[in-house]
């Protein structure tokens, strides 16, 4: 059965994981407290599709004992055009991301994935518009080329046909943007408030989505989200009203990362009105917003 149409079933789950040490190939600064790390997973890097995650912990550390998720920003091919590395972008806040940035080339990291659902890769619309805040850029590199039809991920040979990616990425200052050039350089349309007017747009993130769905009226459209819960929950009400379908990647803290602890539970509505728990490691992080209970 063809799976590839729905982002609450993806065709590769936990079981589909690879797990073990990954050799740091590259940990470099993209903006303040921000990085893009390289490791050397050939395995997850022919898996993994954009809007999965994987789990990156210290081997042998205790503290913090558990693997931290981050979102696929890309994956890597070397010069033969093999898939041998996966990167993703973290912002330093606490005890991993603090010792991801003192961590140097050379050295190990245990991760494993891909995990989660991640995002369609049909998603029958003309238009995409990608919202992030924060760090919830970091999943949008991996999709806008994909939807652009620049790169295919996850065994998939099909590319999706090309179609306007945009990503509206709202930072409190121009010191946090991280990855300018990546989403540029891959043809992306990026825009870019801020809180305090330092880059782009003086203003929040939903002013620009509010503009790019007016100028993209009446094209099929389809918007997807990551960042902050009030940012979401306000990109949600937007489409809602503007008719258009949202997808958010949520960001819900989490210990196994491979549905086994229920530590990363979200409220999901359900066809009978009411609502239950969902794991956002194995049935998101991409839910539709709509059945999002914020
Ligand atoms: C599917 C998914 C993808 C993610 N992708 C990325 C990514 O690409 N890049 C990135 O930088 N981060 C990402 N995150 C968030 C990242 O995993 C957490 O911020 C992680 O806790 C950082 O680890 P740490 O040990 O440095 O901080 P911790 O010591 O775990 O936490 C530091 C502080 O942040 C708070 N915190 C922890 N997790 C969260 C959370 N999810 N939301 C809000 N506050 C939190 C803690 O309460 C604490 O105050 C993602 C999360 C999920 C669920
Ligand atoms: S993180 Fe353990 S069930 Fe989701």
């Amino acid at each position: 059965m063809s799976t590839a149409c729905s982002p609450l079933h993806a065709p590769f789950y936990a079981d589909h994981a690879t797990f073990g040490p990954a050799e740091v190939l590259e940990n470099v600064r993209l903006a303040e407290r921000t990085f893009r790390m390289r490791i050397a997973a050939p395995a997850m890097a022919e898996r993994i599709i954009p809007g999965q995650f994987l789990m990156v912990r210290i081997a042998g550390w205790n503290d913090p004992l558990l693997g931290r998720p981050f979102a696929l920003y890309d994956v890597v091919r070397n010069s033969s055009g093999q898939l041998v590395a996966v990167d993703f972008v973290y912002l330093v806040g606490g005890k991993l991301t603090t010792a991801l940035a003192r961590t140097q080339p050379g050295q190990t990291v245990e991760a494993w994935g891909p995990l989660g659902n991640g995002f369609p890769r049909e998603t029958e619309c003309d238009a995409l518009v990608m919202v992030a805040g924060g760090i919830g850029q970091t999943p949008f590199l991996a999709y806008g080329k994909q939807q652009l039809g620049s790169a295919a991920y996850g065994l998939a040979t099909a590319e999706s046909p090309p179609k306007k990616v945009i990503l509206c990425y709202g930072v409190r200052t121009a010191a946090l943007l991280a990855g300018e050039q990546d989403f540029r350089s891959a043809g992306i349309d990026l825009r870019v408030a801020s809180d305090d007017g330092s880059v782009g747009r003086h203003g929040l993130v939903t002013e620009l989505l509010t503009e790019a769905l007016a100028e993209a009226h009446g094209a099929r459209q389809l918007v997807v989200t990551c960042g902050p819960e009030p940012m979401m929950e306000r990109v949600a009400e937007i489409c809602n009203t503007a008719g258009v379908r949202c997808l958010a990647s949520l960001e819900t803290p989490m210990a196994c990362g491979i549905g086994i602890c229920f530590s990363c539970v979200a409220k999901i509505a359900q066809p009978d009105g009411d609502w239950d728990y969902k794991r956002t490691c194995v049935e998101g992080p991409v839910f539709d917003a709509e059945k999002i209970v914020w």
